[in-house]
């Protein structure tokens, strides 16, 4: 993996590797939900909780405090970089002044959804494949009579339709798009230079769902020149209940009251503590980004153990973390394919090529008793992936029909299942997990 680190020294990071149940190991192959958290992770949660379990020195000035601002805050210029800066440096956001932190990416798009300043009539434009999470803050927002909701359909091969894309910007009101950068259904990548670049073109705002992108490969905001990135920590090793609202600086706000920003700034929708300058009985000023966006006391460890996520997977190197995955993927697909591709009732979701689905690969089986295999896998040999909708109910809905989950008949049941890598896994366990799926495909007399 790494020329300091090889894949065992990595395992021997995370402690929930090291549990055994059935005198076997756990075999994580859920990651797209959320990843396993290295030591030095826990550590730095700890470390907070021992040693300085304080607030922020952005509120109290004394020595514990002073210590939690720094490991946030700090600056590399006063001698210690703080997370904020690292996580503007993992995406290579011009300033860390551009980093909100929010409880997860499902936040962070709710703060832009409803403190965005839309027009009415205005469009946002989603893929098909959205998360619930990019999805329900718009569907609200049109509930409301605010904007309308609009979605571009893939090309044939499932692809990004570009041209149609570009078509679609050049005739409808599209203020702002927003998409997920890798799908967490089938893990491919949008092209999102293109679509930056183009969305620009026709003058709308483009915001990347990043939340399968950020942990698994190099995302540069400044070259991407997106506008708005959200992420979750908790998908990258990091501490559950923090995410990212990555802003460009021009969109976050630079006055003291929200209704003399320029039209195209983002307010702050939720306020309090830590918000604002100065208050009165009628009125309140603004602190400057990110403060005004970060409401009440902060989730401190957890912040601080978001610097230490990063910097890990700095260590690794991201483009080392995706030929791995994409490695793994490579022998998952090619076996899976070999086996069950012409059984009828086996399909990879998404593109077959495994170097355009990351370290995601997401099967469906059409057969009766198809649900439970996800149970079946974890209770034989301790592998875990994921099975259901993914929280992307409207595109299963709509290929697959609303109650596809529960038909009537046995003979009609189907279900999809995903299995998503990281860069702790390793062949043997790809290989465990489909020796164990093939052993439930022939007691459930599939082959
Ligand atoms: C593409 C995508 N967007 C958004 C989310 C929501 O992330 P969170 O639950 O951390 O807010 C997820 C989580 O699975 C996701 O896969």
């Amino acid at each position: 993996m790494n020329s300091r680190k090889s894949i065992e020294e990595c395992r021997a990071d995370f402690p929930a590797l090291k549990r055994q149940r059935m005198g076997k190991p756990p075999i994580y192959l859920d990651n797209a939900c959320t990843t396993l958290v290295p030591k030095q992770v826990i550590e730095s949660i700890q470390e907070y909780y021992t040693e300085y379990p304080s607030c922020s020195g952005t509120r109290s000035r004394h020595w514990f405090a002073q210590e939690v601002n720094e490991r946030i805050e700090g600056d590399p210029s006063k001698g210690i970089k703080g997370s904020r800066q690292m996580i503007a440096e993992f995406i290579n956001a011009g300033s860390k002044k551009e980093i909100i932190f929010t409880l997860n990416a499902t936040h962070a798009l709710n703060l832009v959804a409803l403190g965005f300043p839309f027009r009415t009539g205005d469009v946002v434009l989603l893929t098909d494949k959205e998360h619930n999470s990019n999805l329900l803050p718009w569907l609200k927002m049109q509930k409301a009579g605010r904007i309308k909701v609009d979605f571009i359909q893939p090309d044939a091969q499932d692809n990004f339709d570009l041209d149609a894309f570009e078509q679609r910007l050049k005739t409808g009101r599209v203020r702002l798009v927003s998409m997920a950068y890798t799908s967490n259904i089938t893990g491919y990548t949008i092209p999102a230079k293109a679509i930056t670049q183009i969305a620009h073109q026709y003058g709308a705002l483009v915001l990347f769902d990043g939340a399968q992108a950020v942990p698994h490969q190099t995302v540069d905001v400044q070259s991407l020149d997106v506008d708005f990135l959200v992420f979750s920590l908790h998908k990258m090793c990091g501490p559950r209940g923090v995410g990212v609202l990555y802003g460009k600086k021009e969109l976050l706000g630079q006055q003291p009251h929200e209704e003399d920003e320029i039209e195209q700034v983002l307010a702050p929708v939720i306020q309090g503590g830590g918000t604002v300058a100065d208050a009165t009985y009628h009125d309140y000023t603004l602190m400057l980004p990110p403060d005004r966006f970060e409401a009440g006391i902060q989730d401190y460890p957890a912040l601080i153990a978001s610097g230490a996520a990063v910097q890990y997977l700095q260590q690794l190197g991201l483009d080392r973390i995706r030929d791995h995955e994409t490695s793994l993927n490579h022998f998952l697909t090619e076996e899976l394919l070999n086996r069950y591709g012409d059984t009828g009732w086996f399909r990879i979701v998404g593109p077959q090529d495994a170097a355009q689905r990351g370290g995601i690969l997401t099967f469906e089986v059409k057969r009766p008793n198809a649900p439970g295999l996800a149970a079946d896998l974890s209770e034989k040999n301790n592998v875990m992936i994921r099975d259901g909708v993914f929280c992307v109910h409207a595109y299963f809905n709509e290929k697959f029909g609303p109650q596809w989950t529960r038909p009537i008949a046995h003979s009609e049941h189907r279900m999809v299942y995903r299995v998503s890598c990281y860069f702790y896994n390793t062949m043997e366990e790809c290989r465990v997990f489909l020796e164990t799926l093939d052993e439930i495909f022939k007691e459930r007399g599939y082959i």
